[in-house]
């Protein structure tokens, strides 16, 4: 079994550079982006969600191949479902001619943990440096095993309430997620409209906790780094000023949708694509199902992954989710290492 760090643990403060690359399932994440962010004196990601535990191991690994500094791993904390099979019935039919379009069959809206059990095995026996959760918080019993096996962990909060119950798991430190964040929200309740105190103020509402803060939510920029270490964070995380990084895995339509500065000209929130709030580039399918999406997470998830895969072979990009946070047009093109560098304060 391989430990990063013989004995001792990983420390926000001893890293370079007090950049966070985000986690980003769904592509953007690879190996390659994760070492080139810790190479380069900032802590890389790799994403836990949306892949098997067998798929997450091998890309722990293959970080290793890459570099011996320490990187994080995310996984999404499973909940229970929020829907029933009569609303994602009425949503599916709802999505039927979006789904005729491409010529396609909506997926299967299943329940399911996202591999939980064989991810945690996978992370209590590789141990890497750092892991954070998202979407909820993991008994405390699981931090304290990861601990014991050398990891710091993370917990992804929204507000001061999450923030208390995360402490009381015993993280390590928090990621505080202000709704300027690309992505989904990590909201521990599935079904309930996220927290919109921006990013400043919920760090402002968390300085009194004896715990490290990670800003995310909107960094993309050197100044916005220096500003929220200015109120308090320790480090920041920042997700879509990385998206057109060389070494990321974003899909080409996603990359173009960033770059073009007429098409797409805002971002909003939507539930539409997964079932979960969640910040993107606002298209056509987030027009149309702004007023019917319900909550279902990750059944929704599921039920239009065919209609996205479609869409971006076909070079769509108003069928498909295209996560940004509200600074996406901060985000460059080039090599992980010049947007790192970009981003240090
Ligand atoms: C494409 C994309 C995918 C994301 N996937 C994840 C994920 O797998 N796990 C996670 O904890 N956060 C995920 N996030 C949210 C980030 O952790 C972070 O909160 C967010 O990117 C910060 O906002 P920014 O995009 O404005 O930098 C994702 C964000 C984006 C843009």
């Amino acid at each position: 079994m391989a430990t990063q760090h013989k004995g001792t643990r990983f420390r926000l403060g001893s890293l370079a550079l007090p950049v966070i690359q985000a986690p980003m399932a769904g592509g953007p994440s690879t190996p390659g982006l994760a070492a080139a962010v810790s190479e380069a004196g900032g802590l890389g990601f790799v994403a836990g969600g949306y892949k098997t535990a067998a798929a997450m191991r091998a890309e722990i690994e293959a970080v290793r191949g890459h570099t011996d500094k320490p990187f994080g791993v995310n996984l999404f904390v499973p909940q229970p479902s929020v829907t029933s099979p009569e609303v994602l019935q009425e949503y599916a039919a709802s999505l039927a001619p979006d789904a005729e379009r491409f010529g396609v069959s909506l997926g299967d809206p299943k329940h399911d943990d996202d591999d939980w059990d064989q991810k945690l095995k996978a992370l209590l026996e590789l141990a890497p440096a750092v892991v954070s959760f998202t979407f909820d918080l993991p008994e405390p019993s699981v931090v304290e095993a990861l601990q014991q096996r050398g990891a710091y962990v993370i917990a992804t909060v929204t507000d001061r309430d999450e923030a208390l119950q995360a402490l009381a798991a015993g993280a390590d430190a928090l990621c505080v997620q202000g709704p300027e964040a690309g992505g989904h929200r990590g909201t521990f309740k599935a079904d309930a409209p996220p927290p919109l105190v921006p990013l400043h103020g919920i760090l402002g509402e968390l300085s009194d906790l004896e715990v490290p803060l990670i800003a995310a939510g909107g960094i993309a920029t050197a100044e916005h780094t220096r500003a929220a270490l200015a109120v308090g964070a320790a480090a920041v995380q920042a997700g879509t000023a990385f998206l057109r990084a060389n070494e990321a895995g974003t899909k080409a339509v996603h990359r173009a949708a960033l770059a073009s500065s007429d098409r797409f000209t805002t971002t909003a929130v939507t539930r539409a694509f997964s079932g979960r709030n969640a910040r993107g580039l606002y298209n056509e399918f987030m027009r149309r199902h702004d007023g019917d999406a319900p909550y279902g997470y990750p059944e929704i998830h599921h039920l239009t992954t065919p209609l996205r895969a479609a869409a971006a072979a076909a070079g769509e990009p108003d069928w498909l989710n295209l996560w940004a946070g509200i600074n996406y047009r901060n985000c460059m093109e080039g090599s992980a290492a010049s947007i790192l560098a970009s981003l240090a304060p």
